[in-house]
């Protein structure tokens, strides 16, 4: 039987309930896999740059390469909630270019909701977007499509001044009607105040166990992004090694004339 789809007031509901778990995905097949385990929201994130198209930074993806992408999540998943990375300057620009590219991740996509970086001066875009219909996360803490402002990716929100901007930017997005908030790289402490200042669920990544839900790159739990992963993600397996080793058995089969064997030969 298949679990009901999950929707941006669910995700809300969870605030409270327990912890949650999420992921991001970027091909149909892996989200198959995300929804199948059961988790309820599955981002296609703009890390789509690095983790698939192997930019060094989340600049350069485009909003083509991003609906190409959610289009292949959303064919793959049947209940989990698909999320939509807005990529840099496509929803900066002005409310009007938010709109209408959020709509395209709706509309030509099958994107559920989509997400967006930026605390308080980002609440008016929030607050059109969710007041046309399209449901919005949003994204505080480390934003990575600041990494020029904010000269690298660095650990926010550790001055007290700083802490208390991210629970304003926080409680802003709240206000402007956002389902739930991605809290990124903070210390745990700052993640369990931000949780514990709004209302809707925070969804840390680097942010400590006090938060509502968790999400992580999916290519770092799984071991498939070599060395340059970042401390807070655990690898939960080593499919680059398990890729590799199964490669080079194929090889060397192949080379030793042992595949194909008679059982993948068609008989005439
Ligand atoms: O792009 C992404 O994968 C993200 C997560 C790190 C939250 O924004």
């Amino acid at each position: 039987m298949s679990t009901p789809k999950w929707t941006a007031d669910r995700i809300k509901a969870l605030k409270g309930t327990g912890r949650f778990a999420c992921l991001t995905a970027y091909d149909f097949t892996t989200a198959r896999w995300v929804d199948e385990a059961g988790l309820p929201l599955v981002l296609v994130g703009d890390s789509l740059a690095s983790a698939m198209l192997g930019f060094a930074t989340t600049l350069p993806v485009t909003m083509d390469q991003m609906l190409h992408h959610v289009a292949a999540v959303a064919r793959g998943v049947a209940s989990a909630l698909v999320v939509a990375d807005m990529p840099f300057m496509s929803y900066q620009v002005s409310t009007e270019q938010a709109l209408a590219n959020a709509g395209r991740f709706v509309k030509e996509a099958g994107a559920d909701a989509v997400k967006l970086e930026g605390g308080a001066f980002r609440a008016d875009t929030v607050r059109a977007l969710v007041q046309n219909g399209i449901p919005v996360l949003g994204h505080i803490g480390l934003t990575p499509q600041s990494l020029r402002q904010m000269g690298g990716y660095k650990v926010q929100g550790r001055k007290h001044e700083d802490a208390d901007r991210l629970v304003a930017d926080a409680q802003a997005l709240q206000a402007a009607g956002a389902f739930a908030i991605v809290v990124e790289c903070v210390p745990g402490d700052l993640g369990r105040a931000l949780t514990e200042a709004v209302s809707v669920p925070t969804i840390g990544i680097g942010a400590g166990p006090g938060c509502d839900g968790q999400v992580l790159v999916t290519h770092d739990l799984l071991g498939l992004s070599g060395q340059r992963v970042p401390s807070f993600a655990k690898r939960y397996a080593e499919l680059g090694e398990q890729m590799k080793q199964a490669f080079l058995a194929y090889k060397a089969e192949v080379e030793a004339g042992d595949f194909p064997a008679a059982e993948h030969t068609y008989k005439t």
